[in-house]
């Protein structure tokens, strides 16, 4: 959607599992897929994110669900990065899952504890990080528990400033 309104779209994954067009009926919302195979426009990395390149001169990083699947230390490390990539101005969207009735982030990945949960942290230690980072928190929306599901989930807008 992003592409076809003519913005340059790049997407990351450092999944290992490889998504192709032949399986979809397969598919979760695990793996890394070719965005490139569906919009030639938009262009795909298999590489984890915190080995992506800092002078990238971004307007937008935007995450969705995947910030809290990482180890606090990790996650510190991504919002620095994110701010290096960002022009001025730019900004930082973040969707994350957390957990049911409480402002825990969401401590597994593909079924395993991340960390011990103290460590893990919370939405409020996120909004934090993000802004001793240098960012500047526009909002943070919690609703404890998406009905459905097993999750709830926060979304953080954040810019980095002029
Ligand atoms: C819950 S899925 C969300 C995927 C997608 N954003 C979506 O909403 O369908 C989490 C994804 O984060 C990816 N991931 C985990 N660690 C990563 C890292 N260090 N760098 C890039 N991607 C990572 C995983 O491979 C996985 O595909």
């Amino acid at each position: 959607m992003l592409a076809e309104r003519g913005h340059d779209v790049t997407t990351i994954d450092s999944h290992s599992l490889i998504r192709i067009l032949e399986t979809k009926a397969t598919w979760n919302e695990w793996g890394y897929l070719d965005y490139g195979l569906i919009d030639p426009r938009i262009r795909s990395f298999n590489v984890p994110y915190q080995d992506t390149e800092d002078n990238l001169a971004l307007d937008v990083v935007v995450s969705v669900s995947v910030i809290e699947h990482v180890p606090n230390s990790v996650r510190k490390a991504w919002i620095r990065k994110a701010y290096r990539q960002l022009v001025s101005g730019g900004a930082l969207l973040l969707t994350v899952d957390t957990v049911p009735f409480s402002r825990q982030l969401w401590n597994f990945s593909e079924g395993k504890q991340v960390e011990d949960p103290g460590v893990h942290g919370t939405v409020d230690d996120l909004a934090r990080d993000l802004s001793e980072t240098g960012f500047v928190v526009d909002s943070v929306e919690h609703r404890d528990w998406l009905p459905l599901t097993k999750i709830g989930m926060a979304r953080f807008k954040a810019h980095k400033p002029l």
